[in-house]
């Protein structure tokens, strides 16, 4: 398993908008978005690229693409639909499942209420989405969810993480890789990311 955590001045420029408690629910959007799309850059540094002809208004030449049917997205509801504007952006033939998973905010377990994802999963790399990683439940859940469907890979994608859910994921499912765009400190007894941002899916939706 790799962990890479984006180090970028622009990334830490917008992460500092990000988390800041003044920021409202429209630019809070905007971050969230933008963000992912430089994630998305980074997770497919690798992805495969296929032979094709194409016609530029000079000549013929043969020049690579993506197969974009290689790939699926899948954000843990709420808060990773929050990502999903900026991935569509880069890949806007993306096809899109959702899990839908909500932390006990007592307990802090997460609980399963929908899945639904693209039915030839298996033939696809999966990309999912999660502004957040805290305890890691939510995130190892979705994966145990996903690899049920024996997809070819499957990433993680998240804007903050914690060392907590680093070293849980790593430990439940030692095969994923992990895109962050920024490790931080550790959680609180709330099971709060410290500095973190807050609580994304209030700040993403507006609902506090
Ligand atoms: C948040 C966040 C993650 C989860 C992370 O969602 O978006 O899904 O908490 O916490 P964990 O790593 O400890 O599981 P939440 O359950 O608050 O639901 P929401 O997206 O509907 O706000
Ligand atoms: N979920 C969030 O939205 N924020 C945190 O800090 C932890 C879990």
């Amino acid at each position: 398993m790799e962990v890479i955590e984006l180090k970028h001045p622009l990334v830490e420029h917008k992460l500092a908008i990000l988390r800041d408690k003044k920021t409202g629910t429209k630019e809070f959007r905007e971050l969230v978005s933008e963000l992912a799309t430089i994630l998305c850059y980074e997770a497919m540094k690798d992805a495969k690229l296929e032979e094709v002809e194409i016609e530029t208004p000079i000549q013929k030449m043969k020049t690579k693409k993506i197969n974009e049917d290689n790939y699926a997205f899948v954000p843990i509801l709420r808060a990773g639909t929050g990502m999903l504007d900026g991935i569509i952006q880069v890949v806007p033939n993306a096809k899109i499942g959702h899990v839908g998973m909500y932390r006990d905010e007592e307990t802090f377990k997460p609980n399963v209420y929908f899945f639904k994802v693209p039915k030839d999963i298996a033939q696809r790399e999966v990309l999912i989405l999660d502004p957040m990683l805290a305890t890691g439940g939510s995130a190892i859940d979705a994966i145990s969810q996903i690899k049920l469907r024996s997809p070819r890979k499957i990433v993680f994608m998240c804007i903050i993480a914690a060392p907590e859910g680093l070293e849980a994921l790593k430990k439940a499912h030692p095969d994923v890789d992990i895109y962050c765009a920024s490790l931080d400190e550790k959680l609180n007894d709330d099971a709060y990311i410290i500095p973190g941002l807050g609580d994304a899916g209030d700040r993403i939706f507006g609902t506090k």
